[in-house]
């Protein structure tokens, strides 16, 4: 399949780039700088992104772009841009002042195919320390704002070469869409075949290839990673899949129940364990937040295990791992390219092979697959929920009355979230758009429930705190409920929503009403970093 390669020099918004791609159904993949692959006989272009870094620092990351160079059309944006100027007959000079946020272009050559289609005063985001103060050798400059001459500069031939130095992945270029769609599809030849009903299709005809009359084990969480994965095998090879979902006692109000009927109604062949005796016995007493977590940890694998033992003839784990999940990512300050996989599972003597469908995807791509194949639109928009469940949402031990407590607590505060629809639009409809969140633009604003505009939300109970309380004429001497809504585009980073009052008044009122137990509601005004998102 044809593909942009992406070669990451660090920037935050590398990712950005690769969704963006994704965006016009072009497949692409972020690689870092140094890791550009020995077959590229499917690539059809290359992106080199931005960096903290300056080009002429000793600690600069340096890249042969021999093989690439007059073979594939390369696209730098910032440092990539830069780094082509360095190598290439040009000057990179420190700007002495940070250049950061819009500017407006006061000049650009819309001859020139990367600028095709542009406003004359297009606006453009600008992040940079450094500047080019002089293109490469053969190049030409296509675009200039008020303060940046060499904004964007151009090398023509077969196969271009073009430099920016403003961000196109950015929202804020408001014209970067149309930049990026004229570099892949134009330019590079892209014929936009990267869609969600064809990586299903393609995806089917691959898993069936692979696991030919095989049986393959698949640990579901309710969440959606692994749900799609679960359609997308039983597409694939129906009743040769046995699905494995442990209840451990810690789940949302109602959930195994609910979960395990949609995923029955999704024809799914599903094996139910309710292990959450075994579990809340052993975190009996348990207030050590790390602890409790390695009890959990060790319990589900046992669990988990004993189940799938009595598959005997499996030979493949399916798991739900993601495309972020697996990116190397550049630890600039360390300069230590870290891997990161979501791997773990069922012992070695089983030797079973690893299933990961989606280790391609983006979390709005997976859900798009979701919706291809028809799954329910409430499966598909759930937010994350840890794999501890509430055990990481309840300070202190751990008991059933406890856990029912803020099982009730909780569901009011999701429920009503899910049910307070508002109003966007501008870059907030964009962004929820952007997450895949299915939504009617009208007059230019989207109606979302406040579920939908948020990436994650739960209550915690503060069990070790009482405090007093007035019921009708009693004195209560109970427990505080702390609520945690937060935005966010891949947990790494997180802000709290910004909930209306009327929303927080009411939810607070149900829950201090309806909540036995509960006599005070706060909300968690906390992002991350500093704090986490879940408390423990
Ligand atoms: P923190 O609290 O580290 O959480 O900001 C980041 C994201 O990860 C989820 N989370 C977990 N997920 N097992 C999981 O599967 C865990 O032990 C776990 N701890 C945190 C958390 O809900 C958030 O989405």
């Amino acid at each position: 399949m044809q593909k942009i390669i992406i070669l990451d020099f660090g920037s935050q918004t590398t990712q950005l780039i690769g969704r963006r791609v994704r965006e016009l159904d072009t497949f692409c993949e972020i690689l870092p700088y140094n890791k550009y692959p020995e077959d590229d006989s499917d690539v059809i272009g290359v992106i080199l992104s931005g960096s903290p870094l300056s080009v002429y620092a000793d600690d600069a990351f340096h890249v042969d772009l021999g093989k690439i160079r007059g073979r594939l059309p390369i696209l730098g944006i910032c440092y990539g841009a830069q780094y082509m100027s360095h190598i290439y007959g040009g000057k990179v000079e420190s700007a002495g002042t940070r250049e950061y946020g819009r500017q407006n272009l006061a000049y650009v050559d819309t001859t020139c195919p990367l600028f095709k289609g542009f406003d004359a005063h297009s606006q453009v985001w600008m992040s940079h320390g450094d500047s080019i103060t002089r293109i490469p050798e053969g190049a030409h400059v296509v675009a200039s704002t008020e303060t940046v001459e060499n904004a964007a500069y151009y090398i023509p031939g077969e196969k271009p070469i073009f430099g920016t130095q403003f961000h196109p992945e950015v929202f804020h270029s408001l014209q970067g869409t149309l930049l990026l769609k004229n570099f892949v599809v134009d330019v590079c030849g892209s014929k936009q075949e990267w869609s969600a009903d064809a990586f299903v299709e393609t995806t089917v005809r691959e898993l069936r290839e692979q696991i030919g009359s095989d049986r393959v084990i698949l640990g579901l969480s309710g969440g959606v990673d692994s749900s799609v994965v679960a359609v997308l095998l039983n597409k694939a090879i129906g009743e040769q899949l046995t699905c494995i979902f442990v209840d451990h006692g810690m789940l949302r109000k109602n959930e195994f129940e609910d979960v395990m009927r949609d995923y029955e109604c999704l024809g799914l062949n599903v094996i139910g364990v309710d292990a959450s005796e075994r579990f809340l016995s052993d975190l009996a007493g348990v207030t050590e937040p790390e602890k409790k977590r390695k009890i959990i940890g060790r319990d589900f694998v046992e669990v988990f295990n004993d189940e799938a033992r009595k598959i005997t003839d499996a030979k493949w784990l399916a798991q739900g791992t993601i495309y972020p999940d697996r990116i190397e990512s550049l630890n600039i300050t360390g300069k230590v390219i870290k891997s990161h996989h979501n791997v773990g599972g069922l012992p070695e003597e089983m030797h079973l092979q690893l299933c990961e469908p989606l280790k391609w995807l983006f979390k709005d791509e997976v859900r798009r697959v979701g919706r291809s194949m028809g799954m329910p639109e409430h499966l598909i928009t759930r937010h994350p929920f840890p794999g501890p469940g509430l055990a990481v949402r309840i300070l202190g031990d751990i008991t059933r009355e406890k856990v029912r407590v803020l099982q009730d607590a909780d569901d009011i505060f999701i429920r009503g979230l899910r049910e307070y629809k508002v109003r966007l639009s501008g870059e907030e409809a964009r962004a929820v758009l952007a997450a895949g969140v299915p939504a009617d633009m009208q007059n230019g604003e989207i109606e979302v429930s406040l579920y939908d505009q948020i990436w994650q939300a739960g209550a915690i109970l503060l069990s070790e705190v009482r405090s007093v309380g007035v019921m009708g004429d009693e004195r209560t001497y109970e427990n505080p409920v702390a609520l945690r809504a937060v935005t966010s585009s891949d947990a790494m980073t997180a802000d709290w929503a910004h909930l209306p009052y009327d929303f927080m008044a009411k939810v607070s009122n149900d829950i201090i009403n309806k909540v036995k137990g509960v006599n005070r509601v706060c909300y968690d005004i906390s992002s991350k970093p500093p704090a986490t998102i879940e408390w423990e």
